[in-house]
């Protein structure tokens, strides 16, 4: 069996991959980017994700999967196509789809068989039917059979692997039945006791995978707030949490208070569905405040911390990726606190994260920042802390020896990394959020 996938990012080369070692199926993976393609190609695996690198060197190994930049070559004759391009936000929030157009056109284009298309990058609902219409205006063959199909991807980025191989459900939402049974049995090494299947229509695959993120930025944003009223009245954002969460209407995952959701997906698809919503009259009006509530939770904590370091100072930052486990920067809340806290005052900002190591972070513009490598280096100038991640480097640093490392005595732990008996150590105030007063 021949799979082409089309886009080599955290979905694409997982996809690829997994497909590939799975010991059924020849892989082409087309990536645009010429020179990421290349590193892929001389097995380079550049995304930091547990078990990616050694599934690269082992598939390459066995001959099990190419990449390449040549459209023609790598879409004239798969059995199956799959699309993992880029859907990111437009300015009005909704998604661009130029990345999925272009391929699919180039899939009308180039096909000469027919073929069963899966599209797994996030669409709004519609999207399989633009696809279908993209690649039927392009082809040269219409007498073809391709079957498109809507399987959204759940993976989450620093378990990739691992949540591919065994998602908690598998979607696929098209039209016709036998397109869907084939679709689940690509699927079959990635089925365990505990996977739901569940083959709907397109607009219903659509609206689960949108929903889904929709509703896990809906908790933290909620949490947070939560977190903030706890503060200030003096509870325990973590005791609550986990009071709710045991719940199992409710669930533990995603009710821990921190700086705000980020990320490549949560905060682009929570747009796309509120713009889509609009679109069509009918508005999700919680959805539209989970936007606010998250942007005004981070213009609260970088309120809360200029007032512990009025108008400059240096401020130290541990971590900087969207979450632990990736390297992934899109969107992510530490930058977008490192900026709004700059407008707040003339800052510095020593920033340590263990996955970012350049000096210069072209991310952070003009803000004035200089990249450590190990965290304790970062303080000895510092006014403030500010802990943002929970990286196992980060909470298992010896919080006693801040006193002594630290020119400043103060700390905001806003991803709950260390547990500190009481508000101060050594001299050092140290500031929860959601636990005491974080803004006094
Ligand atoms: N990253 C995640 O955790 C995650 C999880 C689930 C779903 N998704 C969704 O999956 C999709 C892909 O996300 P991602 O994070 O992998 O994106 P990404 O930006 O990391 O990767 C997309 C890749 O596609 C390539 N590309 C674009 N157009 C191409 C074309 N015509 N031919 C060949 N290559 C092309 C780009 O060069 C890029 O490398 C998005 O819709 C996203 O919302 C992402």
């Amino acid at each position: 069996m021949k799979i082409t996938t089309i886009g080599g990012g955290y979905v694409g080369l997982t996809t690829s991959l997994c497909f590939a070692a799975s010991g059924s199926a020849v892989v082409t993976c087309l990536e645009a980017n010429d020179s990421l393609a290349r590193r892929l190609q001389s097995g380079i695996c550049p995304l930091q994700e547990p078990k990616l690198d050694q599934l690269l060197l082992q598939c390459l190994a066995k001959g099990a999967i190419e990449f390449t930049t040549q459209a023609q070559e790598a879409v004239t004759d798969p059995d199956y196509i799959v699309i993992a391009v880029g859907t990111p936000e437009t300015e009005d929030g909704s998604a661009d789809l130029s990345q999925l157009k272009n391929a699919s056109e180039m899939i009308g284009k180039y096909l000469r068989k027919s073929a069963t298309i899966i599209i797994k990058s996030t669409i709004p609902p519609g999207g399989t039917r633009k696809v279908a219409g993209w690649i039927f205006s392009a082809t040269l063959r219409p007498e073809l059979k391709v079957d498109v199909v809507y399987s959204p991807e759940f993976l989450r980025e620093g378990s990739a692997v691992d949540d591919f191989l065994n998602p908690t459900r598998i979607v696929i939402g098209c039209d016709n039945t036998h397109a869907a049974e084939r679709v689940a049995s690509l699927y079959k090494m990635c089925h365990t006791a505990d996977t739901s299947i569940i083959i709907t229509s397109p607009v219903n695959a659509e609206l689960i995978k949108y929903a889904s993120n929709s509703f896990l930025a809906l908790k933290v944003a909620f949490v947070n707030d939560l977190a903030r009223l706890c503060g200030t009245i003096g509870g325990d954002i973590r005791t609550v949490s986990r009071g709710i969460g045991s719940d199992p209407r409710i669930g533990l995952d995603f009710l821990a208070a921190g700086p705000g959701y980020g990320g490549s997906c949560l905060p682009k698809d929570v747009r796309a569905m509120t713009a889509f919503s609009r679109e069509v009259g009918v508005p999700l009006s919680i959805l539209e405040q989970a936007d606010r509530s998250n942007l005004e939770h981070q213009r609260w904590i970088a309120r809360s911390v200029s007032e512990a370091v009025p108008c400059q100072g240096t401020i130290s930052v541990w971590g900087l990726t969207f979450k632990s486990n990736t390297a992934d920067l899109r969107n992510s809340p530490s930058i977008a606190l490192i900026k709004l806290l700059s407008e707040y005052g003339n800052y510095h900002f020593n920033i340590y994260d263990p996955t970012v190591h350049s000096q210069q972070l072209a991310l952070l513009e003009t803000i004035s920042h200089t990249c450590f490598s190990r965290p304790e280096d970062t303080l000895e100038n510092a006014n403030i802390l500010l802990l943002l991640v929970s990286w196992p480097e980060i909470k298992a640093f010896p919080h006693d020896q801040i006193a002594m490392l630290m020119r400043g005595k103060s700390v905001f732990d806003l991803c709950d990394a260390w547990d500190i008996a009481g508000p101060e150590l050594d001299g050092v105030r140290f500031r929860k959020l959601g636990v005491g007063e974080m803004g006094s």
